[in-house]
């Protein structure tokens, strides 16, 4: 049985005993649960691909107390001293030239000479890393393509006793993994969207962010087509319910009917949920994994999704949305 422990200081400081000893444990963060493991012990880092059935070649996040402590890691140019001033701690990874010297598992950056670094806002997750003195790799907390866990609930159901230690701190802030961006070359590239936008990156930049998926060739070794999949298939853009699916609403359920007669909002509570009622998308965002266990259930055909506005964070929502209705 995994154990969960509300994350007081006792169990900060076990948490710690475990990942020094090369265990993992699921540790909240302002995004989502990560898997941690001490990324400077190659053994750990290796039961973090195995608990989650990671292709190899997908690289892990390195997570720092703060900007200084990433340097001896990572090279930091210009562009990313401003965007770490201004973002970190919080929901920003960076993708930088690796430092030669870095003792972190190369396992970790599956042989790449860049590394993903990110300082997480979470109090828990800050309290961890500097108890363990070292830099925790933290994928999120759940088997390979399939859903992000929000909860810690979430992290026991998927990765059961292949973790040692569940620190439990509530839900999820934001809901979403971190926005990802590549400065390892001239170009700055959005690998994954995320809460920070483009737009506020842009403006700090004062430089065009490519897009990896629109714009030529770029790849992150983790952009695998599909992702964060429920089990049950996704629709999206609905505009009424078919009979057997479960529907994810997001604001007014009015003109929302079922097909074959009836409205949406008579459905029974196992069938709906509405990522927000308002339509406000920070409010979708940290419901949507959540919501997305909630209806992922055998006997539900399908899950019907309501369209939701490109803008915003509405990038990020619809960006994981597309990868979870990627067939197999
Ligand atoms: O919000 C988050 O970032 C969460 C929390 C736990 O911190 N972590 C997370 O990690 O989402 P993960 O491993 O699920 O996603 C890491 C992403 C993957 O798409 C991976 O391919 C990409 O970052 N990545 C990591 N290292 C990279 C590298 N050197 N070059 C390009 N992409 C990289
Ligand atoms: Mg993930």
């Amino acid at each position: 049985m995994t154990r969960i422990l509300a994350a007081d200081p006792a169990a900060i400081a076990k948490a710690a005993a475990i990942l020094q000893e090369g265990g993992l444990v699921a540790m909240p963060t302002e995004t989502v649960y990560g898997l941690a493991a001490n990324a400077l012990d190659g053994r750990a880092v290796a039961k973090v691909y195995a608990a989650k059935g990671r292709p190899q070649f997908n690289p892990l996040i390195a997570h720092f107390g703060d900007a200084p402590s990433a340097v001896q890691h990572a090279e930091f140019d210009a562009r990313a001293h401003l965007l770490a001033q201004k973002f970190w701690p919080g929901p920003l990874t960076l993708v930088l030239p690796r430092q030669a010297s870095s003792a972190i598992s190369t396992l970790a950056t599956a042989g790449l000479d860049t590394i993903a670094i990110r300082v997480p806002a979470h109090r828990v997750a800050q309290q961890l890393i500097r108890a363990c003195g070292f830099p925790l790799v933290a994928p999120s907390a759940n088997p390979s393509t399939g859903l992000s866990p929000t909860t810690p609930l979430h992290v026991a159901r998927g990765l059961g006793a292949a973790v040692d230690m569940i620190l439990a701190a509530g839900p999820c802030a934001i809901g979403l993994e971190s926005t990802v961006i590549d400065l390892s070359g001239p170009d700055a590239v959005l690998l994954r969207p995320g809460a920070i936008t483009v737009q506020q990156i842009e403006d700090v930049l004062q430089q065009k962010i490519l897009s990896a998926t629109k714009d030529h060739g770029h790849k992150s070794p983790g952009m695998m087509e599909k992702h964060y999949a429920p089990r049950v298939p996704l629709r999206l853009k609905a505009v009424d319910v078919a009979p057997g699916e479960a529907l994810l609403a997001f604001g007014s359920l009015r003109f929302m009917g079922l097909r074959g007669g009836g409205a949406a909002a008579d459905l029974p509570e196992s069938r709906l949920r509405n990522l927000s009622e308002s339509g406000d998308l920070h409010e979708a965002a940290a419901n949507l994994f959540a919501m997305l266990h909630d209806l992922d259930r055998p006997e539900h055909s399908a899950i019907a999704i309501m369209d939701i506005p490109e803008s915003g964070l509405g990038i990020a929502i619809n960006d994981r949305l597309r990868r979870g209705a990627v067939g197999i």
